[in-house]
């Protein structure tokens, strides 16, 4: 059967991590979370000590950082400048610079270019906010997840609560509609789904359901 490239996009909360790893595990496909990327950037850019938005320092952080992902014994791991950062990229102070240095042009630019040369060979489940839109914009399935505000909140609680740390669900669901604002709003690449997505709503689904959907458009390509 013919390596597909499968575009995964959504915004925070809407399953598509689970979903995505799990439609990589059961085609045997590689598994790339650009997020980590994006965090990574965040990262650099704060050990730096640059403002996050001085886009110009920035983006010279995201052109010259050698940022590895792999996705290894069912995580994702990441390294900057040969360092591994796999459990600092899962801070919330990660999440927040990264949230802000993906505003910048020249930080996606980099990126980008990065992610297209992880996909070239094909096999792979890519996943983002611009995946099917911008960096592959010629995959051969792209999906676009949602959920509501409320279940997305409830979903990174759950996450966060693996993790030992407790937030209140008032507060969660506020961040959450925040992110939303601010990944939506962005004048570079703004959270989109493609014209030739497909939209699942996983409000009342598991991500073992979606996954299983993927699998099943995917056979059909
Ligand atoms: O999926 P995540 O929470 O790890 O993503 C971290 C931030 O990076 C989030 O604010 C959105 C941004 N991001 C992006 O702009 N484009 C991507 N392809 C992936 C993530």
């Amino acid at each position: 059967m013919k390596k597909l490239t499968i575009a995964i996009d959504g915004p925070v909360g809407s399953g598509k991590s689970t979903a995505a790893m799990r439609v990589a595990e059961l085609l045997a496909y590689d598994y790339i979370e650009t997020g980590a990327m994006y965090r990574a950037v965040g990262l650099a850019a704060l050990e730096a000590g640059v403002r996050l938005d001085d886009a110009v320092a920035v983006a010279r952080i995201a052109q010259t950082a050698k940022i590895d992902v792999r996705w290894e014994g069912r995580r994702t791991r990441v390294w900057l400048d040969g360092r591994e950062m796999s459990e600092e990229i899962r801070r919330p102070e990660a999440a927040e610079a990264a949230s802000r240095v993906s505003a910048i042009a020249g930080v996606r630019e980099s990126l980008v270019r990065k992610q297209k040369e992880l996909a070239a060979e094909g096999g792979v489940v890519m996943e983002g906010r611009d995946i099917g839109s911008v960096v592959l914009p010629h995959a051969d399935l792209k999906l676009f997840l949602t959920a509501s505000v409320e279940r997305r909140a409830r979903r990174r609680l759950d996450e966060m609560a693996e993790r030992g740390e407790l937030v209140a669900f008032d507060r969660m669901r506020m961040e959450v509609a925040e992110r939303d604002r601010r990944d939506s709003q962005r004048a570079a690449s703004p959270l989109v789904a493609a014209p030739d997505a497909i939209v699942v709503d996983s409000t009342a689904m598991e991500a073992e359901e979606v996954a299983r959907v993927i699998v099943l458009l995917a056979q059909q390509r």
